[in-house]
């Protein structure tokens, strides 16, 4: 009891410190839609702290969408999916995701977290092993605690190592590989074709989180498989329905057995209440959205490489993100304080990510491109980054 009152305490008194220092950037009111450009507490800003790597939040068509269930099926279902909370919004949003998935059959959660969590704690148990990138997400991580299987992580996108546990644990009988498609803090991509050719070797099921996947990843923003042109070699992919799709909610697609018995077994999905006709209504929307203009995804890429390169011509280290998830990578803390503070100050919105979020000593600013960032907001940003490098000493 005490200890856990010092422990409130003590992280008051550092949340003090970083407000007093005007070090403190988080859960600032966003005035409106989050677009390229946002209002924060009255001051217009070039957001790059968005999921919404398309720039669809406010799609005329998604919105419309939305309203449109409202009136049709109210504001809530009033149940669980296996009771009162299916309606044929539900339905087609999950016939929906299995088509452009290319897979059977989808089942969707209350959020990308959930999702995680409850499907790898009803796929694994205590005989099993979950073998993970030393980088997977925080709910992969919790998903596999709450299954009780073994887990065993690896270096970060090392093969070699990947191989190694896996001929150590050769003997479990359900040997599951989880991992990000793209890395949420670092925005480099799962080494998949390897992956499916040790996991054939070893008899593993391969499950991929395409969180910042989906709409980024492939010629058509199908994910993972796309961009590798290899169709077909993830066994269970997971999504969210809150980052290039602007709504809420998460889902595993694969073959219908596979979703069947999620749909009747996972907790988070059995106990817990059906996602709001109007956040179905909008990612089904998205979804046609997303099949329609095909253009996001070239601005997307083309916005990406403009900004990356331009960040690493200054001397800035990006990680190896290869992706519109763009890691700018100091270490020190209070020197990705100092920048942050800067290039927030003069018009980029944008946050810290810092330890323990992270590993200690790669404190970091992390930036999401959009596609409907005009190359004048890229070329801004980049002069603002410039500047702050300068200040800090980058260059
Ligand atoms: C890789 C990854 N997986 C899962 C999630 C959880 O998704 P959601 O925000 O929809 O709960 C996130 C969220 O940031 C993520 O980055």
């Amino acid at each position: 009891m005490i200890e856990r009152s010092e422990k409130i305490k003590l992280f008051s008194q550092r949340l003090k410190n970083a407000k007093k220092a005007n070090r403190y950037f988080y859960m600032r009111e966003i005035q409106g839609p989050s677009r390229a450009k946002v209002i924060v507490e009255g001051k217009e800003y070039i957001n790059f702290a968005s999921y919404s790597y398309l720039g669809i939040s406010d799609h005329p068509d998604i919105m419309q969408a939305a309203k449109n269930a409202i009136d049709k099926y109210g504001s809530a279902t009033g149940g669980v999916r296996l009771l009162a909370g299916t309606t044929t919004l539900h339905t087609k949003l999950e016939e929906k995701i299995a088509e452009f998935k290319k897979v059977e059959a989808a089942i969707t959660y209350s959020s990308g977290y959930v999702a995680n969590l409850s499907s790898i704690s009803s796929l694994t148990s205590t005989k099993d092993i979950i073998v993970m990138d030393k980088l997977d997400h925080a709910s992969i991580i919790d998903g596999c605690m709450l299954s009780g299987a073994h887990f065993r992580t690896y270096k970060h996108n090392n093969m070699k190592h990947l191989e190694k546990i896996l001929e150590k644990n050769k003997d479990y009988n359900i040997k599951l590989i989880i991992v990000d498609a793209v890395f949420s803090m670092d925005g480099d991509i799962a080494d998949l074709p390897n992956i499916r050719k040790l996991a054939d070797k070893y008899g593993a099921d391969v499950m991929i989180d395409e969180a910042h996947a989906l709409g980024v990843l492939g010629e058509t923003g199908r994910g993972i498989e796309e961009h590798f042109n290899i169709d077909g070699s993830v066994d269970i992919k997971m999504g969210t329905l809150s980052k290039t799709i602007p709504s809420v909610g998460g889902y595993i697609a694969g073959n219908k057995d596979l979703i069947n018995y999620l749909k009747h077994i996972s907790r988070g999905f059995v106990f817990s209440a059906s996602l709001p006709p109007s956040s179905v209504a909008a990612a089904l929307a998205a979804l046609n959205v997303m099949e329609k203009e095909t253009w996001r995804y070239e601005k997307l890429r083309e916005n990406t490489r403009l900004f990356n390169q331009g960040l690493i011509e200054m001397g800035y280290n990006t990680m190896n993100s290869e992706t519109a998830v763009v890691p700018i990578l100091i270490g020190d803390e209070e020197r990705t304080l100092e920048l942050a503070r800067f290039v927030n100050d003069n018009g980029i919105y944008v946050c810290p990510i810092l330890y323990p979020a992270i590993p200690k000593n790669t404190n970091r600013i992390r930036n999401h491109v959009m596609a409907t960032h005009s190359i004048k907001d890229i070329n801004k940003a980049l002069d603002i980054y410039y500047k702050g490098g300068k200040k800090i000493g980058i260059k």
